[in-house]
């Protein structure tokens, strides 16, 4: 294949062949094309953009880059859950024992955190014991045994999409949506996912800043999913603030157990549970969302969801007792709040910002080799719309190492903001597509 006449051909605003498409990738992930020719085809893109066929065969491209999961031994309707990416979002923790309690097979695929909060991985690490690698047969057993398994990604997943985002990262090609849907769509297909239900993120702490960005992507991807065969459904939810209140593994896990045992109520428990509604009618569990809200709010109330979750730590080594007794998870050694210094209406906690301070505590990274202290973090007491008063706590931080706490707490200052009067609420859910969204 010669590439710069695939590159002209791009930069000219033609179309790619899928055959053209799938050597392209091939070629690149055996380093057969180098790496600045597949930046001017990226930057290319970025220009001209990719129509739906040729997106669909980028993404599928992609999938066959590397090993796929084959999840045929499993049997019912596999659903998967993918967020873009958010602070204090333990979705995935409350969701797939509550949906697999229902009796929905779960086999989850997760990742660690980049940015600057723990992914699920890193999350669900804070519980003593826990391992999260678990060899495809093993998962699949535990699957068929308990209908739940959450592990880490196998390396040879969708290796192309790897090469490929580690180039857009250093050549201003990140931001294009047909790149950012094919990435985020493959690595759900290769998964096993029959069907896919996406929690697309938008506000000040998200990767999409608008509604109208937030829909595109999540446009983008129903209509992949449509093009490739796998139901998919977007629900577009606020992250303009922290999801739940806890920042931070272990408190994160904390939280995460409360939701599942009805100990908690709010945007965190309302967004799990119509992620996990949409799972269940998807996968033709139930006939509508409300019947699958319901089903996953019966198994709160009667405590199956908790027991699935002690299940599936239990099966990948981990001390389930956690599920009852919050102290053997890791404690930081002091709690140090934060105080409000005026009187007044909270009118923004920006999300990245709060995201950030918990990080300085030591909760995420900096780089991919940093150590995670799944103890540390922080707890928001107060939400966006609430009154508060001087010298009551805003938020509680949970701390290791003193040094850490000057800029941790100056950043979370600097995150709130406070007014006289009561500000204007923004909803937790923006929106929905469906495939029936789509043309
Ligand atoms: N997340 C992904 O997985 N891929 C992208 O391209 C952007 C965000
Ligand atoms: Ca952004």
């Amino acid at each position: 294949m010669n590439m710069v006449e695939l590159i002209i051909k791009k930069r000219e605003g033609k179309e790619l062949s899928q055959q053209e498409i799938e050597k392209f990738i091939q070629q690149y992930i055996k380093d057969e094309i180098e790496d600045y020719q597949v930046s001017a085809l990226l930057m290319a893109i970025c220009f001209q953009g990719l129509n739906q066929r040729e997106t669909a065969d980028l993404t599928m491209a992609m999938v066959n880059s590397g090993d796929q999961m084959n999840l045929e031994m499993i049997p019912g309707v596999k659903v998967d859950k993918h967020s873009t990416g958010g602070v204090a979002d333990t979705t995935t923790l409350i969701l797939a024992p509550l949906v697999a309690s229902c009796g929905v097979p779960v086999m989850k695929m997760s990742g660690r955190g980049l940015g600057f909060t723990g992914g699920t991985l890193d999350k669900l690490e804070a519980i003593p014991g826990f391992n999260p690698y678990q060899s495809m047969e093993k998962a699949i057993q535990n699957v068929q045994d308990i209908g739940i398994a959450i592990i880490g990604q196998t390396h040879n997943m969708v290796p192309a999409d790897k090469k490929l985002y580690a180039l857009r990262d250093v050549t201003g090609t990140v931001d294009q949506l047909s790149l950012i849907a094919s990435s985020i769509m493959s690595k759900k297909i290769a998964s096993g996912a029959d069907g896919i239900v996406l929690d697309v993120k938008v506000g000040s702490g998200a990767f999409m800043n608008t509604e109208e960005q937030a829909f595109a992507l999540a446009k983008e991807m129903v209509q992949i999913g449509k093009n490739v065969g796998r139901k998919t459904v977007a629900i577009i939810t606020d992250m303009n603030q922290p999801l739940g209140m806890a920042v931070g593994n272990a408190l994160e896990v904390k939280e995460a157990i409360q939701v599942l045992r009805g100990e908690v109520e709010g945007p965190l428990k309302e967004v799990s549970l119509l992620l996990g509604s949409h799972m269940l009618h998807i996968g033709g569990y139930v006939s509508s969302l409300e019947e699958g809200k319901q089903k996953l709010e019966e198994n709160i109330q009667n405590g199956k969801g908790a027991l699935k979750l002690a299940d599936l730590i239990r099966l990948q080594g981990g001390d389930e007792r956690v599920i009852t007794d919050y102290t053997l998870l890791p404690q930081s050694k002091e709690i140090i709040p934060f105080l409000a210094q005026q009187d007044g209406y909270i009118s923004s906690m920006k999300a990245q910002e709060i995201g950030k301070s918990s990080m300085l505590l030591g909760a995420g990274r900096m780089t991919m080799e940093d150590i995670i202290d799944p103890a540390v973090g922080l707890v928001m007491k107060k939400r966006v719309g609430d009154p508060i008063r001087k010298g009551e706590v805003i938020a509680e931080f949970y701390v290791n190492k003193k040094e850490h706490i000057k800029e941790a707490m100056s950043v979370f200052e600097r995150a709130l903001h406070i007014q006289k009067e009561a500000p204007p609420l923004s909803p937790y859910i923006h929106g929905m597509v469906t495939g029936e969204d789509i043309k």
